[in-house]
C-alpha cells in the first residue's frame, strides 16, 4: 500500500460534472486514496433485493483510471428508509423501552438477526462485485460502530445477551454465585430470566453491568465479523478494517485489533482547547499499541472545524499540518479526512472538507495540496517504518474503565482522566508511551505504570509481579486491583495478591470533598483532588505521607524495592503535574529505570522518533527555538538550531538522502 492521503469521497452527493473535477483535484493535492460508498446503502439498494452498482462501478473505475486507491466501505452503518420501515425490529431501543426513530444515522441495532442478513446480502454482492477490483485498496466495514449505537436493550437483544451469558457461565447456578444474585433478592431460576440492565429505581447489580458492557462491545464486534467474513471469502487478500474512535468506551478495542487487518482511527481534537493536541497524541499512542507497534491510518480528521460542538472553532493556519504531523511520528502511515468536498445539503454541511464549499481559492485547500505534496516528498523514508518505544508502558482496560464509572462506588471516578494524568505527565518528560493490554509480555518495558486498574484477576497480578522480579519498575496508583473479573472484591482487601509485591495494605478508601485540603508530602508534594487512602506500609517504604483528612499521617507514596526493580504505589490521585513529580522521583530514584526524557523541550513541543526521522511538532501559536542540529529534510538544509513557527514542524535526519 502507498502512504494513503485522501478522504471520505461522498460522490453520490454530486452530479457527474463534479467527480471530473473531483478526479482532477485529487490529483493536484497528490490524494492516493478514497474512501467511497461509506453512507450509500439508500442507493444501492433501492429497494428490497433491487441492487444498482452501475453508478458505483463509474466511480470506482474513475478512481482507479486516475491511480487513486479505493477504501470501499460496505454501506452498512445506515440501513435504508424501506428496511427500517419494513422490518422495525431492526430498530435501536434504548433503557426505557425506546424504539429510536430512523432519519438520522445508525439507528440499528447491531444484535438484529434481520439487519445481520440484509446488511451481509449487501456485502456479499458487494464483494463479488468489486472483491476482485484492482483499484480497492481495502474494504472498509461499517463506519464507526457504536459511535451512535453503543448499546441496545430490546428483546432481541435480551435473547442474545442470555445465549452470550450461557455460553460464558454454562450454567445459571454459576451466573447466580459469581454475579452475586443473592444480593437485593436478584437470583435467577434460569438463563430465560435474565434482562438487559434497562431503566430501573436504582443501581443495577454491578457483575450485571459489567457483563452487559462486554456483551454490547462483543454485539457490535460480531456485527462487524458477519461483514468481515464474507469479504475474506469473497476478497481474499484485500485487507479489511473499520475506522476506531481513540478512547472509546464502548468497545473494547483491545478484542477489536485482533480482528482487524490494520488499525485505523477518526480524530477530531478540539481546535479551540489549547492542549487538545496533547489528548490526540495519546490518542495516537493508542492505535499504534492496538497494532502491536504496526503503522496505522488516520482515517478521519477535519481540515477545519466541525459541525457538533457547541461551538466549532477552524482549526489555525498550520494546525492541521502539526496535527497531521504528530500521527505521522506516532506511527500513521495514512492521513485521510472526513470528507473529500463539503456537503451542499445535510446535517453535515458546516463541517470542513478538503474541498471546502468556498473552493479552491481558499487556505483550507492551500494547505491541502501542500501537506499532499510533503507526505508525497516523505513516503520513502517514512512508509512501513516503527515509532521508537521508549521502555514506558501504561495499562488501559475497558473492564476497569466500565466498573470504576459505575454508580455505587466510592465516588465519581472518571478513568480516562486518570490515565490522562500519567500520559501527559511522560509527555510532557518528552517520553513516548505505548500502552498495554492486562495480558500483555511487559518484558520490552522498564518502566510500567497502571493507573488505576479497578478490575485485576490474579492472572494480571501475578504478572505484575513477575514484571517487577524480573527488575522492571512498577508504578500502580489508587484504585488499582479494587475487584477481580467478576466484580467481587478480593479477599484480604485491595489490590489482592498485588499488596505483597506493592508491600502495603488498604485499609479504608478516604475520598474527600474537594474543597478540603488533603496533601501528599514528603519526596514529592502536591493536592490531591478528592482522593486518599489510608495505608500501612508493610515491607514498604515511605516515600511521602497524607496531610489532612482521614489519612493524614499515613503512607501516600511508597516503594518496596527488589535487587533491580522497585514496586511502587501512590494512594492518591493526580493532576498532570503531580503524576509528572512522581515520575520524576523514580527515574531520580535507584534503581531507577532507564528512561530517556528530555525535560528540556518547550512546552507545546513534541519530539518523537520514527524510523530514521526525528520530528519536532510545535502546538503553540507562537515562534519557538529548539536546540538540535541535523538535517531538515523538509527545508531541505542542515541546520544547528530549529526555529518552529506557530505550529510548525522540523523533520530531522542525521544527514541528507539526497545526492548533492
Ligand atoms: C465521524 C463519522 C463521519 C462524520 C464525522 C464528522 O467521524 O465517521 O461520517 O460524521 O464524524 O466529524
Amino acid at each position: 500500500m502507498p502512504f494513503w492521503y485522501g478522504a471520505d469521497y461522498n460522490a453520490e452527493q454530486w452530479p457527474a460534472e463534479t467527480h471530473e473535477e473531483d478526479v482532477r483535484l485529487m490529483l493536484e493535492a497528490n490524494v492516493t486514496v478514497a474512501t467511497v460508498a461509506v453512507f450509500a446503502w439508500s442507493l444501492l439498494e433501492p429497494s428490497d433485493g433491487e441492487f444498482e452498482f452501475e453508478w458505483l462501478d463509474r466511480i470506482i473505475d474513475r478512481l482507479y483510471e486516475a491511480g487513486i486507491g479505493v477504501d470501499l466501505a460496505t454501506s452498512t452503518a445506515t440501513p435504508p428508509n424501506w428496511l427500517s420501515l419494513q422490518h422495525p425490529d431492526t430498530l435501536l431501543v434504548d433503557e426505557w423501552g425506546h424504539v429510536l426513530s430512523p432519519g438520522s444515522r445508525q439507528h440499528v441495532n447491531p444484535s438484529s438477526a434481520t439487519y445481520r442478513r440484509y446488511a451481509t446480502r449487501l456485502v456479499r454482492r458487494l464483494a463479488e462485485r468489486y472483491g476482485q477490483h484492482p483499484g480497492v485498496v481495502a474494504w472498509h466495514v461499517g463506519n464507526e460502530f457504536g459511535n451512535d449505537n453503543p448499546r441496545d436493550y430490546g428483546d432481541e437483544s435480551a435473547a442474545v445477551f442470555r445465549q452470550w451469558l450461557e455460553g460464558k457461565y454454562g450454567s445459571i447456578e454459576v451466573l447466580n454465585a459469581r454475579w452475586g444474585t443473592t444480593f437485593w433478592s436478584q437470583r435467577y431460576r434460569s438463563f430465560e430470566e435474565v434482562l438487559p440492565p434497562r431503566a430501573a429505581p436504582t443501581f443495577h447489580n454491578p457483575a450485571h453491568l459489567l457483563d452487559y458492557e462486554r456483551f454490547s462491545s462483543d454485539a457490535l464486534l460480531s456485527a462487524y465479523r458477519a461483514e468481515a467474513d464474507v469479504l475474506r471469502e469473497l476478497s481474499p487478500g484485500v485487507p479489511v478494517t473499520t475506522n476506531f474512535m481513540g478512547f472509546f468506551r464502548p468497545a473494547d478495542y483491545w478484542a477489536w485489533s485482533r480482528e482487524v487487518d490494520f488499525i485505523s482511527d477518526d480524530s477530531y481534537p478540539d481546535p479551540a482547547v489549547e492542549d487538545s493536541w496533547m489528548d490526540a497524541a495519546m490518542q495516537r499512542d493508542l492505535m499504534r499499541s492496538l497494532g502491536g507497534g504496526r503503522p496505522w491510518v488516520l482515517m478521519e480528521q477535519s481540515t477545519s472545524a466541525v459541525n457538533w460542538r457547541p461551538l466549532n472553532a477552524p482549526k489555525r493556519p498550520g494546525q492541521m499540518r502539526a496535527l497531521s504531523y504528530q500521527a505521522v511520528a506516532r506511527g500513521a502511515d495514512g492521513i485521510m479526512f472526513f470528507q473529500w468536498r463539503q456537503s451542499q445539503r445535510g446535517g453535515e454541511k458546516f463541517h470542513s472538507a478538503m474541498v471546502p464549499a468556498a473552493g479552491t481559492d481558499s487556505r483550507i485547500w492551500r494547505e491541502v495540496v501542500e501537506l499532499g505534496r510533503e507526505l508525497r516528498e516523505l513516503e520513502p523514508s517514512v512508509l512501513g517504518t516503527k515509532t521508537e518505544s521508549s521502555g514506558v508502558a501504561i495499562v488501559i482496560d475497558w473492564d476497569s474503565w466500565w466498573s470504576a464509572e459505575q454508580p455505587s462506588t466510592p465516588a465519581r471516578l472518571d478513568y480516562i482522566d486518570a490515565v490522562r494524568s500519567w500520559h501527559h505527565a511522560l509527555l510532557n518528560l518528552g517520553v513516548t508511551t505505548d500502552f498495554v493490554h492486562v495480558d500483555s509480555d511487559l518484558s520490552a518495558y522498564d518502566l510500567v505504570v497502571a493507573p488505576m486498574l479497578f478490575v485485576a484477576d490474579e492472572s494480571t497480578l501475578a504478572r505484575f509481579d513477575s514484571f517487577v522480579e524480573r527488575g522492571g519498575t512498577l508504578l500502580v496508583t489508587a484504585l488499582t486491583g479494587v475487584t477481580d473479573a467478576d466484580a467481587a472484591f478480593h479477599r484480604g482487601g485491595p489490590l489482592g495478591s498485588l499488596a505483597a509485591t506493592l508491600g502495603v495494605r488498604v485499609e479504608e478508601y478516604a475520598p474527600h470533598d474537594p474543597t478540603e485540603s488533603v496533601s501528599v508530602e514528603g519526596g514529592v508534594t502536591f493536592s490531591t483532588r478528592h482522593w486518599a487512602e489510608v495505608v500501612h506500609a508493610e515491607g514498604a517504604e515511605v516515600l511521602a505521607t497524607f496531610r489532612g483528612g482521614l489519612a493524614d499521617g499515613g503512607p501516600a507514596l511508597t516503594r518496596k524495592r527488589n535487587r533491580t526493580g522497585s514496586a511502587w504505589y501512590l494512594a492518591a490521585d493526580a493532576t498532570e503535574a503531580a503524576a509528572r513529580a512522581v515520575l520524576n522521583l523514580i527515574l531520580n530514584t535507584a534503581p531507577n529505570p532507564v528512561i530517556h526524557t528530555d525535560p528540556a523541550l518547550p512546552s507545546g513541543v513534541e519530539e518523537v522518533r520514527r524510523g530514521t526521522l526525528t520530528f519536532l511538532i510545535s502546538h503553540r501559536p507562537d515562534t519557538v527555538r529548539v536546540a538540535r542540529s541535523g538535517y531538515d529534510v523538509l527545508a531541505d538544509t542542515a541546520v544547528d538550531e530549529i526555529v518552529l513557527e506557530a505550529h510548525g514542524v522540523a523533520i530531522l535526519a542525521a544527514q541528507s538522502n539526497t545526492p548533492d
